[in-house]
This record gives structure tokens, sequence and C-alpha cells, in this order.
């Protein structure tokens, strides 16, 4: 800590300093606890709070903290019902795990940050809380209840209860476990705004639960509580080739509620789902999460969630066991209806057919206003893209789906109408991927482009990153790849959310950095990996989708697709600093590393599908799944020693070394300096993966430029090769190469969908191929990363991970003008941004408080750095290094 608020930041490879004289104000700002705002109902026994620094001012930093939690928000400060106080502690560290004595179930607690900036001055950030939920099982008061064992009935279920209240409430609060899924009203009133809970888990091993503040639905004396159930992905009816139908846990959905209601006399009552609730079928005539959903408003029972409703007619509920003996918290960000999308236009067919198209293809619902008469049967048939005619085309998307009578069509929603005026309709447990919908009807109806409206549904994330450049189709590739990341985020990642919405492993490693540089997604993974950890067999095989219903035991579970378990905790570690997610999975690692040892022949595995939809040429599986054999061991190792398991080391990197000493024997000719028949995977895979030896690395990276330029500065490669085919050129002295590929209009490219009017990703390489042919699919996304990674020059620095330092090596490539990559780091607002002048290349880079960057600029033969008028000593290299401290730096390279 300095005396003084000046602070001197020192160029590592110049005899040069920046000396600045700023106040220092380190605000700790916005305050998360297990990564969300103020969350309700959580179930950590040591909860992880962290904060960012708000503080300007160049060098910025924290030296140390203090953390209060109590009872008493207004007396927090002042010590007063305090539960734990860390007192001062050294440190820079922004993300800490509560120490303190077990927290209550059921419990508010409050919680404030003093930081200490660099030079000790003390600042306090505003009161956060968080509130406890049920923490362990035996604190549910509610009965598991559901209407039918039957799991071929159709129609959604509704249930209600009514209960008086005398006394004046505090508070409310709901917590409802579901298998399936739920919608929540109490006196009428919809509870939340979440969509699609709780998320899709699987159901016999972990339910999950989600807690509601319901103080202000819940009222002094009589009260109805509604729970309509939907069947998800618990009690799948529709068939298709994954056996969801057949899924050990299926069941009719069911549901245990208590809603906890404490008076401002301090007493507390619960009221439980039990034996006493009535139960109705309601209009939602068929749901299912895969294909649509049917509603039949001539069945609407008006006001059936309200108190004064007569539900003589309804029926006892039963009683069943819970689903699984495992009830968890859902603390994660929900499903919403995230953006309303009005059609771009509407076209009629005739009086009875209307087709609306969105302009852009997303996941999610349409609601649609409607008037006609009663028992009019109107359908909205969802679909990627028209045929020649020019009417919606399903043929690329139920390729699947093996219905067993023609009651359940692929995504259509039908809709019947009660005749009662205007009626809207919009499906409660079921979403789609689309661009167009077309409406028709069994007898005449009016629409105009106002009666639908699309919804873009998916895990409401926040945003952290930003990119812009001079180029449109670069930001247009960018703009597709987000569209396509969170089409396939509810809960889980998946590969399309139309033909399969299936939780692909490969798909979602080789997206995750993607996933990382754009959105604040640690609670999804964190719940996916946990859903891994559910899968694993006791000898550590996993399935190739996760949750599974059993399928991918057999087939595509090999380490190129499933090692999520490691690469994904990883990257998660890289990105939050936060080791927990390796720390929950270190077992299962282990024991999947130990299953492809099992597998393996001489350190070497043809495990795995390889190179998938590749353009033309198709790397040997076994380098490329002996490669993630070799990724899996390497994470392995650095964990054991990260945690300290020396034996686990030692072991791990042991079989790392041996794994790329058997890739190198087999593959690489080290003559010629060509891995196999050198193609673009087999080239950049090893490169970008580490295997290539370090004397060999520059020939190796020539190579694979020469087989680019012969290959026209064209993509060949799958899925496998995308993550590596970008990275391996730019990190190895061939950034601008890498940027042709990367800026390609023409087949095969990214840019070649964009041309063609793809506002999502594709799932292969020609427009009009003739299978594979999903045109929402995240898994070609590496892009999006790279963008960051080459262009901005912005990772994460596996020494200080979390952005504590970060690695800065932009590349201002040949052919685009201006690049700006913006991403919030957990300790605040990294921007990374160069344009072309009439000066030579301006660089900006600001630098989060509380971080350092270890830049790296590139240089040609003659150029130099200017900083503030000055030359930067760059040691006759063709690269200058520096250290920079947070802050706003310029330079300008001529
Ligand atoms: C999915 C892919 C997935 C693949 C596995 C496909 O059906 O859509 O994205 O990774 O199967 O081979």
């Amino acid at each position: 800590m300095k005396p003084t608020s000046a602070r001197i930041i020192l160029c590592t490879f110049c005899a040069f300093f920046f000396l600045t004289i700023t106040p220092s104000f380190a605000k700790p700002v916005e305050l998360r606890c297990e990564y969300l705002t103020n969350p309700l109902g959580i179930d950590a026994a040591r909860p992880r709070f962290s904060w960012r620094l708000e503080d300007p001012s160049q060098g910025a930093g924290q030296s140390a903290y203090q953390i209060w939690v109590g009872t008493d928000s207004a007396g927090l400060l002042q010590g007063k019902a305090l539960v734990w106080n860390s007192i001062k502690v050294v440190s820079n560290k922004t993300l800490i795990t509560y120490a303190g004595p077990p927290l209550q179930a059921f419990s508010k607690y409050y919680w404030a940050i003093a930081s200490w900036g660099v030079d000790g001055q003390r600042t306090l950030s505003s009161v956060a809380n968080f509130e406890t939920g049920m923490q362990k099982a035996s604190n549910w008061k509610g009965a598991w209840i559901s209407d039918t064992r039957d799991v071929n009935l159709k129609p959604a279920p509704y249930f209600r209860k009514t209960f008086e209240t005398n006394k004046s409430i505090r508070s409310a609060r709901a917590y409802i476990a579901v298998a399936g899924l739920y919608e929540l009203s109490i006196n009428g009133q919809a509870i939340g705004n979440h969509r699609l809970d709780p998320m899709y888990t699987r159901f016999d091993r972990r339910t999950m639960y989600v807690t509601h503040d319901v103080t202000k639905q819940v009222q002094k004396g009589k009260n109805a509580i509604g729970v309509l159930l939907g069947n998800g992905w618990y009690n799948h009816q529709s068939t298709a080739v994954w056996f969801f139908h057949e899924a050990p846990w299926r069941n009719r959905p069911t549901f245990c509620l208590d809603l906890r209601i404490t008076y401002t006399d301090g007493s507390v009552e619960t009221i439980s789902s039990g034996k006493d609730w009535k139960t109705a079928l309601s209009p939602i005539i068929f749901n299912s999460i895969y294909t649509a959903e049917h509603y039949d408003a001539r069945l609407e029972q008006p006001n059936w969630n309200q108190p004064n409703f007569d539900d003589a007619q309804w029926k006892t509920v039963i009683l069943r066991p819970a689903p699984s003996t495992n009830l968890v918290a859902q603390v994660m960000h929900p499903i919403r209806d995230v953006e309303a999308i009005s059609p771009k236009s509407m076209r009629k067919i005739n009086d009875t057919t209307y087709l609306y198209d969105l302009g852009r293809n997303i996941s999610g619902v349409v609601s649609l206003r409607v008037s006609g008469a009663a028992g009019t049967r109107i359908r909205l048939r969802h679909t990627e893209r028209l045929n020649a005619e020019g009417r919606s085309d399903m043929s690329n998307i139920d390729v699947h789906y093996r219905p067993t009578d023609n009651t359940d069509p692929f995504q259509t929603d039908i809709f019947i109408l009660s005749g009662r005026g205007e009626e809207r309709f919009m499906p409660r447990f079921n979403y789609k991927g689309f661009q167009y919908v077309e409406v028709s009807s069994n007898q005449a109806i009016t629409l105009s482009e106002n009666s639908l409206k699309g919804y873009f549904m998916h895990s409401d994330l926040p945003v952290l990153g930003k990119v812009q450049s001079s180029s449109s189709t670069l930001d247009k590739i960018w703009f597709a790849t987000n569209n396509s990341y969170l089409s396939n985020l509810f809960g889980y990642p998946t590969d399309c959310p139309q033909r399969e919405k299936n939780g692909w492993t490969g798909d979602a490693h080789i997206a995750s950095e993607t996933g990382l540089y754009n959105f604040d997604g640690i609670t999804v993974y964190e719940k996916w990996l946990a859903d891994h950890r559910d899968e694993q067999q006791p000898n550590g095989v996993l399935p190739s989708i996760v949750p599974t219903s059993g399928w991918g035991y057999e087939w595509g579970n090999g380490p190129d697709w499933t090692s999520t378990i490691a690469i994904i905790p990883w990257n998660v570690y890289l990105f939050y600093g936060d080791s927990k997610l390796l720390e929950d999975c270190y077992d299962n690692i282990k024991r999947y590393v130990d299953a492809i040892s099992d597998r393996s022949q001489g350190h070497l595995t043809t495990w795995g599908l390889g190179d998938w939809v590749p353009v033309k040429s198709k790397a040997p599986v076994e380098l490329t799944s002996s490669i993630y054999y070799y990724v899996d061991a390497t994470i392995l190792a650095r964990t054991a020693q990260l945690l300290n398991k020396k034996a686990d080391y030692t072991t791990y990197s042991a079989l790392a070394t041996q794994i790329k000493a058997a890739i190198n024997a087999k593959y690489l000719n080290r003559e010629t300096g060509i891995y196999g028949n050198g193609t673009q995977t087999e080239m950049s895979a090893p490169l970008h993966w580490g295997i290539v030896p370090s004397e060999l690395q520059a020939k190796v990276a020539a190579n694979l430029a020469q087989r680019v330029k012969a290959d026209g500065a064209h993509l060949d490669v799958g899925l496998l090769g995308t993550k590596t085919i970008l990275n391996a050129l730019s990190d190895n002295g061939y950034a601008d190469l890498a940027y042709q590929i990367a800026a390609q209009e023409d087949f095969p490219s990214w840019g070649w969908w964009i041309k063609n009017g793809a506002t999502t990703l594709y799932e292969n390489w020609p427009i009009d191929a003739k299978s594979d042919i999903s045109m929402n699919h995240i898994m070609f996304g590496e892009i999006g990363a790279w963008y960051y990674k080459a262009l901005g020059g912005i990772k994460p620095d596996p020494a200080a991970p979390g952005f504590k330092n970060i690695l800065l090596n932009p590349h201002f490539v040949k052919g685009l003008d201006r690049f700006q990559a913006s991403f919030k780091t957990p300790q605040g607002e990294l921007v990374s941004s160069w344009e072309r002048t009439a000066q030579g290349i301006s660089y900006k880079v600001v630098v989060p408080p509380n971080s350092s960057a270890s830049l790296s600029l590139e240089l040609l033969p003659g150029q130099k750095v200017w900083n503030k008028g000055r030359v930067l000593d760059n040691a006759g290299k063709n690269v200058m290094v520096q250290q920079v401290n947070a802050g706003n730096y310029e330079f300008v390279i001529k």
C-alpha cells in the first residue's frame, strides 16, 4: 500500500514510466452472492460473494477488504446483529467465500463490503442481501401431489387451494419443487416472470425448487393458490429417436409447495401442498417441450385461481413419492421472454392462411391475437425456412421425430377458439426454433401484421461483451453467433432449438469461450456440470447428451465430445478466477480420464466422433480424440496442482506427457513438420492444444499456413477444427491469414451464411446441404470467441485467473480498419480497441481497476510504438511488451 495516491506504472522493457496523481476511491459495486443480485432461496452452506470496483483512476486497485454479514440491514455497519465480520483482510480479492457460523434456513442476511484502495483510502459499498432457502429436505412440509398416474393423459392439470390469513403479513415466500414445469399464481396473479421453470435436470437424481417473493400477492382474508403443471422433459409424450418417452423418471408431473408466511408479530405459518388440494384439467389439451402446445379456449374456467371460484366439481389430488430425494435450490439466471419481436412481414395466402416472417431466426414462441367463431381450429406452424413455393418448410428439422399418429404435429401449436371476442394464445410449456410462422385455420379468419408477436426465449444471462468493427459481415457473424448461443441456452446448452434440444456435450465445450466472453454464464455452467455429475457412470463414462433419458452412453461420448467435464470447469476457472467448479468436478474429471485410459492403447484412443460435419477433409478420429485425452489429462494435472493433490499431479502430468509423445510418434513427421496428411484440422489441432514440440512449432505453423493458402484461404474443417484453425494461425504469426478465412463471404465460410441471409449459425457449410441442416446450431461458434482473443487480443492469464492479469495481444489484421472489443471482467470493464488513422494505428485500451495487463504488440519491420508523443523502446525486437496497470492507455503504432 502506498502512502500517497501517486502510483508508478513500470514498463518492463523500457526505462520509462507513467506517473499520475489521481484521487482514488475503490468503491465496491455490483455486489453478487452466488453470482446473482440479492438472490432468494439459496442453499449454499458457504455462499460466494463477489464485487467489482468502481475507480477510474490510473493504477486503481484494492489493497484490502472487509465484509460484514448480519441480519439487521440498518445496523450492519454499526456491528449490530452480525453473523460474520471478516475483519480487514489485506488482499486484492473480490471473490470470497462465506466463512462465518452456519446460516439458518429461511433467513434474510444483509452484507456489505469495505474496500481499501491502493492508497489506503476506505470506501464502503451499499448494503446487499441474500436469503437462504430450504437448506435441507427435512425442512419441507408439503407433500408431493399430482392428479393421476396416467402418463398418457394429455391435458395439463390445474391445482388449487384456498386459505385464510387474519394477521398482518410481513413477508411471504413460495417454495415450489416440480418434476415437470409449472406456473404459479396467487389470487389470480401470475408469480414471477420466469419461463419453463424449473430447469431440466435428471429428475430422478436432482429436482429443483424455485423461491418466489409473494408478499405482495398474499392478502389478509381469503386467498387462493393456483398451480398449472406442464410435462417438460419429465413426461415426454412425443416420440423421437432419443427415447425421452421411455425415460426412467417418466411420470405425470408432480409438485411440492410450501407457502411460508411471516406475520408482523413474528409468527410463521406454512400453507403446503397436500391432500386438501383440488385438481381439474386445464384448457391446455396437450403440451410437449419438444413439439408444441394445443389449447382449447372453450375449456377455460375463468377465475380458476381466485379465492371465490367454485371448485365443487374438481377432484381431490393424489399423493406421490418425491421424484428424487435430492431437492436443490435453482440458483441461476432464469429463462425468460427476453425480446419481443414484431414480424418483418405478413403475407395473406388465402382467407384461412397467413405467413409471418420475423425477419430473424430465434428460439421461443409466438403469441397470437385473433377472434373467430367458437371451435375454430388454428394451427401455427413454426419453421426456419420456406420451400420453393414460399410456404413453411419443416423438412430440415423434423427428421428425428417419430410421431405415432398425426395428433402431435412438429413445431405446430393448435389453438381452438372459444368464440368470446378477441382471444390471445401463447404457449406456456414449449419453445421452438423458427423464423416463419404459417397460421392456418379451418374457418376464415382475419389477421393483420400486429396479430402475431415473436418472443425470443433463453436463459436470461447478463451481457458481458460486445464487438464492433468496420466490417459489417464481422459484426453480423458476431450477432448471429450470439443468437445461436442464446437460442441454445435453456438452463443447459443445447445443439439446436428445433430438431433436438439435446444437451450435446461437444457443441457446448467448443462454444463455451464464446459464451463466456459474451455472457455471464457461470450459473448455467455450474448447474449443467452438476447434471454431468448426476449422469456419470461409476466406471467414469459420461453420456454424449446431458441430461439424458439413457441415450448417449454408447454413441458420441468420447473425449472429443464429453471432455465438457474438464474443459468447462477449466474455462469457468480462467474466466471467473473461481475454482469451485473444478473442485466439485475433480473426482469426475479423474474418473473420466481413467475411463479414457481404459479405452486407449499405447496412450492413444479412437473413442469419439471426430471432426464432425467437415467441409471435405476429415482428420483421423484417433488424432483428434487423443488430443482431447491430452487436454483432459492436462487440466486434471493442473487442477491437482491447484488443489494441492501432489500424487495426482505427478501421475497425470506424466500421463499427459505420454499421450503427447504417443500422438507425436504416430502422427508427426519431424522431418517435414506435418501431422498426418497435413489437412487443416490435423495441423491446427496439435498447434492449438499444445501438442507440437516447441522446436517444431514455427515449422508446423508455416506448413499450416501453406495448407490454408492452398485451400484458397477457406475453411476445410469440421466442428473440432473450427475451434483450432483460426487460433492456431493467429497465435503463431498468421493473424492476417486467419482473418482472411474469417472474413470470407463465399463458400465455405461463416460470411457465406450471412450473405445468404443468416441471422444464426448453421449446422453445415453448404446452404443447400441435404443432411445436418439445422439453421440454428452453435457448434461452429468459436469464431465469436476468436474475435475477442485474436482481434481484441483479450485472453485470461492462467497464472492470474479471473482476468486479474489480462493477456493482451491484439492483431491489427490486414483488411480491417477498426475493431473494438469490450468485455466486463470480474474486475470491471475492459476495452481493447484499434483503428487505422492517418497517424498510424491508434490502439486504445482500458484496463479495469484491480487488474493488470501483459501487453504485447507485434510490430512489422520498422514499426515503432508511440505513447504520449514518445517512442517506446522495443529493445530491437518485433514485439513490444509492457506490463500495465489499471487505467486508460493510448498507443500509436507506425
Ligand atoms: C447434433 C450435433 C451433435 C451431433 C453429435 C447432432 O445430431 O445436432 O450438434 O454434436 O449430433 O454427433
